[in-house]
């Protein structure tokens, strides 16, 4: 089977392609990526048989360029999965424009080339963002309403809802995964748990939003791509299944976490001003992806120590994604923008 997989130079899709060499046969994947701030090829340069192999073939370029598709398309693939996107909620803020492009416009162009080129199976990376706040005791399933609380979460509301019309008008086959946050090794820094885990090791404060009480589902990033390909492989064409790990924690405590698992000051927590719009607690029930085979695996406290033990013992891993990153003048910005003046 030939895939074109996208956005995999990013947390997720780096650690799926992994996943998938180690785990499936027969299985060539084109990797497409376009190497933007928070996508490196250095996330894939351990990956089984290197880069440039029989089984993967890395090439540079955006889901928006609608030629580039189309070539990579008329050589034979049998699916998409698409992990391409901006996703970072705080940049989306500043940046809504940059979200409607990748998360939408790019998601269109490989729904219409799936179209085209009558690929058997698309399927698209959600989040449990798209359905807006709530509580971990009332989860949504699959069929509640989209209420996106932010200008990421709408962007990828807005791409499921395309997923849906190419579905009908088209007649294309295709599956959605909403997952919760992810966590794992090769995660941008700044996304919570790599950020604060190198603040910490930098002796620097950790700007915790407004009270600190707000919540996210932490999701190991290998449950996330078993899910990924259980969906791809076993899903029903047009269903859309959520993946969530029941590990509700807040804000507070996972800084604590952090904190205490690098041995480090709990003075180092400072509240901050909170982000604008904030969603309080993201929770899905997941009743029907485990009908198909699925749970997750992975202990919540393990996986957390390692995750942080990998991003101290990999600075040098940190220090090459964050220069590449603070080279980008829109990238420096956002960071003196954003932080500077919370604390
Ligand atoms: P984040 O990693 O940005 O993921 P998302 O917003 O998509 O859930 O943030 C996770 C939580 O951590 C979220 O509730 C916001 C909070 N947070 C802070 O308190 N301070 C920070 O500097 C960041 C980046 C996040």
């Amino acid at each position: 089977m030939k895939l074109l997989i996208t956005g995999t130079a990013g947390f997720i899709g780096s650690n799926l392609v992994r996943y998938l060499l180690n785990h499936v046969d027969d299985l060539q994947i084109i990797s497409l990526d376009s190497l933007e701030y928070a996508g490196d090829k250095i996330n894939l340069e351990n990956i089984p048989g290197g880069i440039e192999s029989d089984r993967h073939r890395f090439i540079h370029g955006s889901i928006c360029d609608t030629n580039l598709i189309d070539e990579i398309a008329t050589e034979g693939i049998d699916g998409i999965i698409n992990l391409a996107a901006h996703t970072h909620v705080d940049r989306a803020y500043y940046h809504p424009g940059v979200f409607i492009k990748n998360n939408v416009e790019g998601v269109l162009n490989l729904l219409r080339a799936t179209a085209r080129f009558d690929i058997k199976r698309y399927l698209q990376i959600s989040t449990d963002e798209v359905y807006g706040s709530t509580q971990p005791e009332h989860p949504f399933d699959e069929k509640a309403p989209l209420r996106p609380g932010n200008y990421y979460s709408s962007s990828k509301a807005a791409a499921d809802l395309y997923i849906a019309a190419a579905i009908n008008t088209d007649g294309i086959d295709a599956v959605i995964v909403r997952g919760t946050n992810n966590f794992g090794p090769y995660q941008f820094p700044e996304k919570v748990i790599p950020f604060f885990t190198r603040r910490i090791i930098d002796g620097e404060t950790l700007p915790l939003y407004g009270h600190g009480q707000q919540m996210r589902d932490w999701l190991y990033v290998e449950d996330f791509c078993r899910a990924i390909w259980l969906v791809f492989t076993r899903g029903v064409c047009g269903e859309i299944y959520n993946a969530g790990a029941g590990n509700h924690t807040s804000n507070l405590e996972l800084s604590k976490k952090l904190v205490k698992t690098l041995d480090a000051d709990y003075g180092l927590i400072k509240h901050v001003a909170d982000r604008p719009g904030h969603d309080f607690c993201y929770a899905v029930n997941s009743d029907k992806i485990r009908k198909l085979g699925w749970r997750p695996d992975a202990d919540f406290d393990t996986k957390l120590t390692e995750t942080v033990i990998w991003y101290r013992d990999n600075q040098e891993w940190v220090n090459s994604i964050m220069t590449k990153s603070s080279a980008d003048p829109d990238d420096e910005s956002f960071f003196e923008k954003h932080y500077r003046h919370r604390t």
